[in-house]
């Protein structure tokens, strides 16, 4: 057996929780291979409403176990939060959830690192989630990290002191910087007690036993192709690689283990956070589709910035991932439009291009759109792919001729049943 992998193509909540719990049925695990509490993912079922972080979104199915793999990294507060609210609903996570040893720790003074640094990027912050994810993968890379298999070691107090240490070496530098730590370790040192009743594996050797004996895995990607460390927006993304590769690096599998990847995107596009976002709309039309999509942030609450799709980029990032089918999101918002525009080339420098250039920040680069006829009419109540308005099918045809790679879902709404499969 292979890994299947579903990621998100442009930045950020495409809706992947929602897809993950729609196809989780078809799986034995569900697996997050990077990110950590910066992500959160939603899933809509039974008129209920939740919203994961750390978690991967099959939690909520019976008999599939849920993995945590070595590239995410986890923030016991929020974790012991998220936990606690899934227990009281009754679902049974200790019996679905299980960790990699290898996964990195947020410290407290993780978080104090991210927000001092934000604070003296001023105008230029990244726009970041502010919950230590560049800080805990700085530790990372600079071999500095504590790991969930630390904490059951006899020394673990030690190297958690020697990492504090340092940080506040770092944080003295950043002028005028105020915390108070000890009102932040004490929860973080509770989250670690309630982290140790969990188990924690080898997930490399537990993921690859798995493929042997024909198990089936679906690894959930966090954040989007256009915040990857070193494919996307940079400066302006997140410190892990939310593309395919991450899934080898973040799980201990293979190349040669991976099998379908399922790119997942938003009938337009959105992006939370500074940075680069060429087909921005800062006017009215913006305005109406972050008031119909509901486009707040699902983790700050912050209003996500909302423009036309971009295909240089859609295509862009189906090339980086090696995408084998799509699933297209939130075609119901676009129903209040009697016209869609869809952006089909750059123009950078006077030059006609569809390919993404080096650098989209401040350079001079104009989108050029095409018009095409809306749907114009509510998609929520459908039931079939068949029954779709013409308009609607004819716009995931020709989305399908420009991007090369078939759409097999359409989603309609944020319900587990508002989900259209195209048989494409
Ligand atoms: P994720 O981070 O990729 O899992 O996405 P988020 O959960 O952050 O954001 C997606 C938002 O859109 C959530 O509020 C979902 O409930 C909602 N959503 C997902 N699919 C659809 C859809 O097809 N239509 C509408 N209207 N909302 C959707
Ligand atoms: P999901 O998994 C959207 C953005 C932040 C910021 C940048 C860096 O729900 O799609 P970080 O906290 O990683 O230092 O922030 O990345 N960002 C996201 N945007 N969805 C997410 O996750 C995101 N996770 C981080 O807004 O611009
Ligand atoms: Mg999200």
């Amino acid at each position: 057996m292979k890994v299947d992998v579903l990621l998100g193509l442009q930045w950020g909540d495409e809706g992947k929780g929602k897809i993950v719990d729609v196809l989780t049925p078809d799986y034995n695990y569900i697996a997050r291979f990077q990110g950590g509490p910066n992500a959160g993912h939603t899933l809509e079922f039974d008129q209920k409403k939740f919203v994961l972080h750390t978690i991967p979104s099959g939690i909520f199915r019976e008999n599939v176990l849920n993995i945590i793999g070595n590239g995410v990294v986890i923030d016991p507060v929020v974790l012991k939060v998220e936990i606690e609210k899934l227990l009281a609903v009754g679902v049974n996570v200790k019996e679905r959830l299980i960790f990699s040893k290898k996964a990195h720790l947020i410290l407290p003074s993780h978080r104090l690192l991210d927000a001092a640094s934000e604070t003296a990027k001023g105008k230029d912050k990244i726009g970041s989630t502010l919950k230590g994810i560049g800080p805990t993968y700085m530790d990372k890379t600079g071999r500095n990290g504590l790991r969930v298999g630390d904490v059951f070691e006899a020394d673990f107090k030690e190297k958690y002191n020697a990492l504090l240490e340092k940080h506040i070496g770092i944080l003295k530098h950043y002028d005028g910087f105020e915390y108070n730590l000890s009102e932040l370790e004490r929860p973080w040192f509770e989250g670690i007690e309630f982290l140790r009743q969990f188990t924690t594996v080898d997930s490399e050797h537990y993921m690859n036993k798995a493929l042997k004996a024909n198990q089936k895995i679906l690894a959930e990607g966090a954040q989007g192709t256009m915040l990857d460390i070193d494919f996307g927006t940079y400066p302006f993304v997140t410190s892990s690689n939310t593309i395919t590769a991450g899934t080898c690096t973040g799980l201990g599998v293979a190349p040669t283990k991976i099998g379908k990847v399922i790119g997942i995107f938003k009938a337009y596009c959105t992006r939370v956070g500074s940075g680069p976002f060429p087909t921005e709309l800062i006017d009215g039309v913006g305005e109406q589709i972050r008031q119909e999509g509901r486009e707040f942030g699902s983790t700050t609450g912050r209003p996500r910035r909302c423009g036309w799709i971009d295909i240089p980029q859609l295509k862009y990032a189906i090339m980086i991932n090696g995408v084998t089918e799509l699933s297209m999101m939130k075609a119901d918002v676009l129903s209040i439009f009697e016209t869609i525009r869809i952006c089909t080339h750059y123009k950078v420098n006077g030059n006609i291009t569809d390919e993404y250039p080096f650098s989209i920040c401040g350079s001079a680069i104009e989108p050029v759109y095409e018009d095409v006829p809306g749907w114009n009419c509510n998609l929520t109540g459908l039931t079939s792919y068949e029954s779709a308005p013409e308009a609607l099918r004819n716009y995931v045809n020709y989305l399908e001729n420009l991007l090369e790679v078939p759409i097999t879902i359409v989603s309609v709404g944020p319900d587990r049943s508002q989900t259209l499969i195209t048989g494409h």
